[in-house]
């Protein structure tokens, strides 16, 4: 296993239910997904492969704005991708990441269900933002949140990535 990778912080929700063909052994117990190169050896730039230049310096005046993070450098930390199968029951549960930002790039998004729900880890209050294919997501690491069951008949493919500030 590729030592830089670093596993979620496993909060669970007590609603798991594994189902078959998924994967899991993801680094946590409440990973149910269908495809993902997180636990691969190998260790595919998605960021890189996914943004033009543009793009990417966009993102950076993006975070450090949002952020208040103007004077530090923008590191990303680590890169990945998630497959929920049609009808399949794959999901995410509740989760959050050790990095300042977590972001989610959706390349693949056909049903308005399956879109991440975020969860405040101290009101337990729970959003859905209204994103569609082809958005980027960003919200701080601490943020818990869920990729829902998908028995949709659309297959939902994400690339996500961790972004640290550093001085
Ligand atoms: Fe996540």
């Amino acid at each position: 296993m590729n030592p830089r990778r670093v596993g979620y912080f496993d909060l669970g929700d007590g609603e798991i239910e594994p189902e078959p063909n998924l994967l899991n052994g993801y680094g946590d117990s409440n990973a149910f997904i269908s495809n993902s190169d997180r636990l691969e050896p190998f260790d595919t730039d998605w960021f890189e492969f996914s943004f033009s230049r543009r793009d990417v310096q966009r993102y950076i005046s993006f975070v450090k704005r949002k952020y208040n993070c103007r004077k530090k450098r923008v590191n990303i930390a680590r890169t990945w991708y998630n497959q929920y199968g049609k009808q399949s029951g794959s999901q995410h549960c509740f989760h959050n990441h050790p990095c300042d930002i977590a972001n989610v790039y959706y390349v693949e998004l056909g049903d308005k269900s399956l879109r991440t729900i975020l969860k405040d880890p101290i009101t337990g209050e729970e959003i859905v933002p209204r994103v569609r294919e082809g958005d980027l997501l960003t919200f701080p690491g601490y943020i818990e949140h869920r990729s829902p069951k998908n028995y949709t008949t659309n297959r939902k493919t994400i690339v996500a990535f961790d972004t640290n500030f550093l001085e």
